[in-house]
């Protein structure tokens, strides 16, 4: 039997980003997409426009790049909105318009203060304007979830008679179950007329725990857009995460009548490349990307799996793309080499710079450490991504002294807007005497919310990728570093967060 293609959109880059600390910059979201187009995601939603600049530039770069995936801009049921988005994904080879409102009562009565009849208007008037701008329009009711089915029913009629093309029902809040959930698909599906002339789709919140059940629930009613995350990333408690609902529809297509492109041997790298940008770790046992999502420890299932795989897995690790971190690169390894796998791990360096510069990189990491892993390209370029005439700060040089008995001393050469400074402090360790030395120069006067570090591949000589998140202002970024000293990453990783802080621009809040 052929089957229906389920579309796999992914808000990685707008909802995902909106999780407190996930907030990218423009580079880090043209990594992510590239690598969402290498899995063959089918829409990558790359922001809000109309948020700020940096969000518009964001979304119109995304747009630039991308191929072979359609690329949306959300914005909100306002002209101005519309027409920002409109203009953010114009370059793109498919473009899509996703404009929202809310249609639950709550929502209309307490936070938009409209009458019902209004948000009717504004939708249809929102519709009406996206469609004269572009044929590929998205209407989400935000809230519908919590909103009333007759009121649903009215509003999704009327957009549909204006020209939307996708109807999203997001569970805004993760308040549904997924049975009650499901029968509100089945049931607008049923009620509301020329509902087959629209893909029907699910943006699910985790706030239950519940994002992934509802989703699938949704799909087996007729929905044929999901709407999810890598590694669930998202507001709150976050989307439905992407490699468990491609995994899931690819599991048991004894129950689902449709399939996805999704070529799943991408998602480990993707999950990885999320992770690292963000700072946001995946927790061991998360399913599909977690590191001992395959992995068996009991006697008995070792046991079992060594005499016959099946008997305690239903997925090959190989399947989602783990154990294919290849020996890729070491010492000896020229320049079009390490171009070459740079561009199968779907990074494109277009600048001869930066690939001059990365490439320095690599052969000081090779002189250290002597198998070169995917990973560490993937880290070596991340911390490529801010271009050198973006960086005020800069680490020159460093000299650490830890002794028993005695107070951690880090001495520091930096550089500051192209000025050399010496900066030298103690502190409880040498992380804490390296970020002391530096704020000494810096003075920046931002939080620390969160300091982590991950050993990226296995062995002593790996490298740790360190994430700092500051907080200023009310504004938060991350910052990352890798490098075998793991001080010294550290000393990148709060550098890196401290040139975020003096580039970034504001963002308005999307819900509002
Ligand atoms: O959760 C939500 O309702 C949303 C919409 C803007 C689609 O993210
Ligand atoms: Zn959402």
């Amino acid at each position: 039997m052929s089957k229906e293609h389920l579309i796999i959109f992914d808000t990685t880059l707008r909802d995902g980003e909106q999780s407190p600390g996930a907030s990218m910059t423009k580079e880090e979201k043209l990594r992510i997409a590239r690598q969402l187009e290498r899995m063959r995601v089918d829409v990558i939603e790359a922001g809000f426009p109309a948020a700020s600049n940096g969000d518009f530039e964001a979304v119109r770069a995304v747009a630039e790049v991308i191929k072979e995936s359609t690329v949306a801009g959300l914005c909100r049921a306002f002209d101005k909105d519309i027409a920002r988005a409109l203009d953010a994904v114009k370059p793109a080879k498919s473009g899509r318009i996703h404009t929202f409102i809310a249609t639950s009562p709550i929502h209309m009565e307490k936070k938009l203060r409209m009458a019902p009849e209004d948000v009717i208007i504004a939708a249809t008037n929102a519709v009406r304007f996206a469609r004269n701008g572009i044929a590929d329009v998205e209407f989400s009711c935000e809230d519908a979830g919590r909103s009333e089915i007759d009121f649903l029913c009215r509003i999704i009629e009327a957009v549909i008679k204006e020209g939307a093309t996708t109807i999203n029902i997001p569970d805004t809040v993760g308040y549904n179950v997924p049975e009650q959930y499901a029968e509100r698909i089945r049931q607008l599906r049923e009620r509301i007329p020329n509902s087959d002339k629209v893909v029907w789709s699910v943006h699910c919140h985790n706030d239950l725990g519940l994002a992934v059940a509802n989703s699938l629930a949704a799909v087996m009613a007729g929905a044929r857009q999901v709407e999810c995350t890598i590694n669930g990333l998202g507001e709150r408690a976050g989307n439905a995460a992407l490699e468990e609902i491609v995994m899931a529809v690819q599991t048991r297509q004894d129950v689902f009548l449709c399939n996805t492109r999704i070529d799943t041997t991408q998602i480990v790298a993707a999950s990885k490349m999320v992770s690292g940008i963000t700072g946001f770790p995946v927790q061991p046992n998360k399913a599909i990307v977690g590191a001992n999502a395959f992995a068996h420890e009991s006697g008995i299932h070792q046991d079992g799996v060594l005499k016959h795989r099946e008997t305690y897995e239903i997925m090959r690790a190989e399947d989602v793309g783990w154990n294919t971190n290849k020996l890729v690169l070491g010492k000896h390894s020229g320049r079009t080499a390490f171009k070459a796998r740079l561009k199968d791990l779907g990074i494109s360096v277009d600048s001869e710079q930066v690939l001059n510069s990365a490439f320095a990189r690599f052969k000081e990491l090779a002189d250290k450490k002597h198998e070169i892993f995917d990973e560490d390209l993937h880290a070596l370029m991340s911390d490529e991504v801010v271009t050198p005439d973006d960086e005020h700060f800069k680490l020159l040089s460093s000299m650490f002294h830890s002794e028993t008995g005695e107070s951690p001393q880090a001495r520091l050469t930096l550089s500051a807007g192209g000025t050399e400074r010496k900066a030298e402090s103690s502190g409880s360790g040498p992380v804490d005497a390296t970020f002391k030395a530096i704020e000494s120069v810096a003075v920046s006067g931002s939080e620390l919310l969160l300091y982590s570090v991950n050993a990226i591949t296995t062995g002593t000589d790996a490298q740790g990728e360190v994430t700092v998140r500051l907080a200023k202002d009310g504004r938060i970024v991350n910052g990352q570093g890798a490098d075998t000293d793991i001080v010294v990453a550290s000393a990148k990783a709060y550098i890196n967060a401290l040139n975020k802080l003096r580039s970034g621009t504001e963002k308005l809040n999307p819900q509002l």
